[in-house]
């Protein structure tokens, strides 16, 4: 059964080859200072900085520099930021870069005109607020540079508070959705091989978090389940080939999708392995695919038996397990099995030692993480348990 929803989704996607020429046709329509949002320099290397600089100059804008946002940002760069759109008078933001320019740029559309900063945090990152109603919101677009995250088409923004060691998805609505996305794979040949296969684990992690949710059929899981091949098979063609232009693009369609919350639609979903991969990203910083990588065995082997059919449903039908002659216990742990030799494959981080977690800081890492499964809510000392495990 598809439950009750609302889906409304409102960035317009321009996709492929010299895609970013659209947005010739999109600036007009703002203000003349455009804050030009990028991280620590790849754009400048490979191409895309004096593409995206052309057409601003050539639409007559105004350009406020606002590059060097580093991987995984933090509320405090975001105030210097809110500082700097004060000060010009920002009329439009517009990010150049991967999922942590793109959340950075939409947290700062709201940050802007927020009348106390010091409560940002809290009202979006710790009581969940949504702007309100009236609120001023500078708009943003992005042109996209690393896949994964889907912040490209939803309205999330994921900051870290370096204070607390807590890394947290703040919803902010539609109205701080990008007015446009610009997604060219092109822009995203240049990217490390690491990073190319985080993203492409982001994405399947993104589509099992909506999928393992509920008891019955609906139509938001036959399509995950589609898409989740889509990425098995696309990364593998990666991997062997990472200039194969049909693989690229196959998966940054796949990524923008993912997370649209189309997946999501009349479920409640399970976000437990964002929850203790955001908890790594806020004590180490590490690639966030990876520190998805390192956690997400130990956990669902946890709560496995707690939703087994779901579990033998994806070995069936996202692996290919012949369920003939096991029951369904095995054939769950066949499609686990399966999911960690593709892992294996693609090169991903297997242990979160490798990104520099210790037994220390696992007290720390629970104490930043929010519950939020689905088929079994875990104690604090289940936590630490797959916190342990993942080391
Ligand atoms: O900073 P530069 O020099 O640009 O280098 C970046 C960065 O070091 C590099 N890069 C990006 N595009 C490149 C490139 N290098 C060469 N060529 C290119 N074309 O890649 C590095 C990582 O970039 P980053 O933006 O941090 O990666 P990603 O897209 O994975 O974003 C991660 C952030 O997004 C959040 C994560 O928690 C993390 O903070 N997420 C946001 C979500 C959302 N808004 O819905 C959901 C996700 O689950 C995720 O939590
Ligand atoms: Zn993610």
């Amino acid at each position: 059964m598809q439950g009750n929803f609302t889906f409304h989704n409102p960035s317009k996607i321009y996709f492929g080859k010299d895609a970013v020429e659209n947005i010739r046709g999109e600036l007009p329509k703002y203000g003349p200072v455009v804050q030009l949002v990028y991280g620590g320099g790849s754009i400048k290397k490979n191409g895309v900085y004096d593409a995206v600089m052309r057409i601003l100059n050539d639409c007559g804008k105004t350009v406020i520099d606002d590059g060097g946002v580093l991987p995984n940002p933090t509320v405090e760069r975001l105030m210097e930021g809110r500082e700097k759109a004060r000060a010009n008078g920002t009329d439009f933001i517009l990010a150049v870069g991967g999922g942590s320019c793109c959340d950075y740029a939409k947290a700062l559309s709201v940050a802007v005109w927020e009348e106390d900063p010091e409560d940002f945090w809290f009202k979006y990152y710790e009581r969940f607020e949504k702007p309100a109603e009236d609120a001023k919101i500078v708009p943003a677009g992005c042109v996209l540079t690393m896949v994964g995250t889907g912040s490209e088409m939803n309205m999330k923004a994921v900051l870290t508070n370096t204070q607390k060691h807590w890394k947290r998805g703040g919803d902010l609505g539609p109205r701080a959705a990008f007015k446009f996305s610009v997604l060219d794979p092109a822009y995203t040949l240049s990217l490390p091989y690491d990073r190319m296969v985080a993203g492409a684990f982001d994405i399947f992690v993104h589509l099992c978090e909506q999928y393992f949710s509920g008891t019955d059929d609906c139509v938001s899981d036959d399509l995950a389940e589609g898409l989740m091949r889509s990425v098995v098979k696309n990364s593998r063609r990666a991997v062997l080939d990472p200039q194969d232009w049909e693989a690229r693009s196959n998966l940054m369609w796949a990524a923008a999708l993912a997370l649209s919350t189309v997946f999501g639609c009349g479920k409640s979903g399970d976000s437990m392995v964002h929850q203790f991969g955001q908890s790594i990203g806020a004590y180490t910083g590490a690639t966030h695919g990876m520190t998805l990588s390192a956690t997400i065995l130990p956990y669902y082997r946890m709560v496995l038996a707690d939703g087994l059919p779901k579990y033998a449903r994806f070995a069936r039908e996202v692996w290919h397990v012949d369920p003939a002659g096991k029951t369904e216990r095995e054939t769950a742990e066949a499609g686990l099995d399966a999911l960690e030799a593709w892992m294996r494959e693609l090169g991903l981080v297997m242990h979160a030692r490798e990104i520099g977690v210790t037994e220390e800081m696992i007290p720390g890492l629970v104490e930043g993480t929010r519950v939020r499964g689905f088929y079994r809510k875990l104690t604090r000392e289940e936590m630490a348990q797959v916190y342990r495990e993942s080391i």
